[in-house]
């Protein structure tokens, strides 16, 4: 003897609903920007409060502190000419080849370029603080305040699981736009009034 079972009514059977996805919430990326606005108003702030202390610390190889920083600013944005590129790859703007590899350059570039740029600033806040004594130096202390909070943003958001499309390549556009806004504001102007001279 058979046994019958009932089988299910695929046409009035409830369909599950889908496994769900991991989202990072409106209110943890309002967070994030939140710290971000927070490191560059910090920045910022000592920058301002602080008595510069005009410190030159000298570096092997290069004739002044404000030589060694105009290189080592140089170095740092043409890493983030790397860092666009690799994005791009990422992203699937431009043919780079392996996807794992172009992800290791995207990530190195960085990290290399972070690296760079960490002691410049150092000084410049330590020894220089925040200036506004011209719109180059305006603009320069201002960015250099955003590039650091936008730089937070972008590591803080960069291991959140379901982030909208949108969230990396803004910030990631922000912090490199910041970088070259930087190096105009300081190296491009050294090369140019003082000269190209280690
Ligand atoms: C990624 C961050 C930064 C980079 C790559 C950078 C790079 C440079 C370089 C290469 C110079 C020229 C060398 C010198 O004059 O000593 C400079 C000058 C200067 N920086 Fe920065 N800087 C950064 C952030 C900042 C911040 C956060 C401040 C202040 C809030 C600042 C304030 C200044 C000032 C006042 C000068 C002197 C400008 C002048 O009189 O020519 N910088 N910076």
């Amino acid at each position: 003897m058979t046994t019958q079972y009932p089988l299910p009514d695929y046409h009035t059977a409830p369909v599950p609903p889908p496994a769900p996805r991991a989202t990072t919430s409106a209110a943890t990326l309002l967070g994030i920007f939140a710290a971000g606005a927070a490191v560059s108003v910090a920045l910022g702030v000592y920058g301002k409060l602080h008595d510069p202390t005009g410190i030159a610390v000298s570096l092997a190889g290069f004739s002044s502190a404000q030589a060694a920083k105009a290189w080592l600013a140089t170095g740092a944005a043409l890493l983030a000419i790397v860092q666009l590129f690799s994005a791009l790859g990422i992203y699937g703007k431009i043919k780079l080849g392996s996807g794992a590899a172009v992800a290791g350059v995207h990530r190195w570039s960085g990290r290399l370029a972070f690296l760079l740029v960490v002691p410049v600033a150092v000084h410049c806040l330590y020894a220089l603080g925040f200036q506004t004594y011209d719109a180059r130096t305006i603009v320069h202390s201002v960015v250099g305040c955003i590039f650091f909070g936008a730089f937070a943003v972008k590591m803080l958001a960069l291991p959140r699981k379901g982030l909208a499309g949108w969230v990396l390549p803004t910030i990631g556009g922000l912090v490199f736009t910041a970088l070259i806004v930087l190096w105009l504001t300081s190296s491009y102007w050294f090369f140019v009034t003082i000269g190209v001279q280690r």
